[in-house]
């Protein structure tokens, strides 16, 4: 099923993936202002949307994303300081503020370039799947301008300093494997596998609880920047929430199908979350 209402962005659904496509294929999914407004109003609806298991957030074509527009985002709205604050404010909020903290599994699925302003999306989903063949580029030094936004901190954040320093000030082009290699992505595959590969790790996904889930992955954002004592009690809480939240009992199910019914080990596989429900 796909969602027409939208011109710069396609939004397929799939036995509960999502595919959310960046969808400029001859622009090279550059983000023009329609693009940024259409994922700010499209997160959110995806985020209440039963159907919606899974988020992969991709592009169409051949390309993942060119990055800003530079003719529309940047030239477009140089003497238009109001408007390029109002974008502005859309373009980091749907990738920093609703993916970052999204309440579903958000996964990158890398097809192509992805340039510039394009490694913010996919540094906020919390996995990347790249194709082997895809190209990175942090161009911004290329022509004149520093990985603004938000990219140098997602960056930063993501992986070592040294890679960070070299990628950033030479722009220099790299694959799929080498962003594997220094921890950017999760992992590189032929872009012949990538979307069965992307599927599998989606499927997976949706075998958990999604609750739990949840919770999960917003306390291996959160926890990054905090001490012990602050991590202690923020995951104590985010524990409590669970129970709160979870209409599933994950918690006593998950022990009474190990311990009572030894129907699973939990070390192998998700608890069977089916047969929990008809309990
Ligand atoms: N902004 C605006 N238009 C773009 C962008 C972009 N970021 N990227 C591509 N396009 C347009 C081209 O101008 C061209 O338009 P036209 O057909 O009207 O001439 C069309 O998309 C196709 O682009 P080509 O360059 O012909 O495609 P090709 O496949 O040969 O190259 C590539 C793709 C490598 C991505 C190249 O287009 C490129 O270098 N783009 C610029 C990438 C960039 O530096 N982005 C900004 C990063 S900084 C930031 O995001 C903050």
């Amino acid at each position: 099923m796909s969602d027409s209402s939208y011109e710069t962005i396609r939004i397929d659904k799939q036995d509960g993936i999502t595919f959310l496509v960046m969808n400029r294929p001859e622009k090279r999914n550059a983000m023009n202002p329609q693009m940024h407004y259409e994922m700010d109003r499209a997160l959110p609806e995806l985020e209440a949307d039963p159907d919606t298991k899974i988020v992969v957030l991709t592009g169409a074509g051949d390309t993942f994303c060119a990055g800003q527009d530079l003719r529309e985002y940047f030239r477009g709205l140089d003497d238009n300081p109001a408007e390029r604050r109002r974008v502005g404010e859309a373009s980091e909020r749907w990738r920093n503020r609703r993916l970052s903290g999204y309440n579903k599994p958000t996964i990158a699925m890398v097809n192509g370039y992805c340039v510039g302003g394009g490694f913010t999306q996919m540094l906020c989903c919390d996995f990347a799947i790249a194709a082997d063949e895809a190209i990175f580029s942090l161009s911004e030094v290329n022509w004149g301008i520093l990985p603004g936004g938000l990219v140098s901190k997602k960056l930063s954040d993501a992986i070592l300093p040294r890679h960070a320093m070299l990628y950033a000030c030479t722009g220099r082009t790299f694959g799929g494997k080498r962003a594997e290699e220094i921890g950017m992505i999760t992992q590189s595959v032929p872009l012949a596998e990538l979307r069965k590969v992307t599927e599998d790790l989606a499927r997976e996904l949706m075998e958990k609880n999604p609750e739990v889930l949840r919770a999960t992955k917003q306390a291996i954002r959160a926890v990054r920047t905090m001490n012990d004592d602050q991590a202690f009690d923020y995951l104590a809480a985010k524990s409590a929430e669970i129970k709160l939240r979870d209409k599933e009992n994950a918690y006593s199910n998950g022990i009474k199908q190990f311990l009572d019914d030894k129907s699973y080990k939990p070390t192998f596989g998700a608890y069977d979350r089916e047969k929990a429900k008809s309990e």
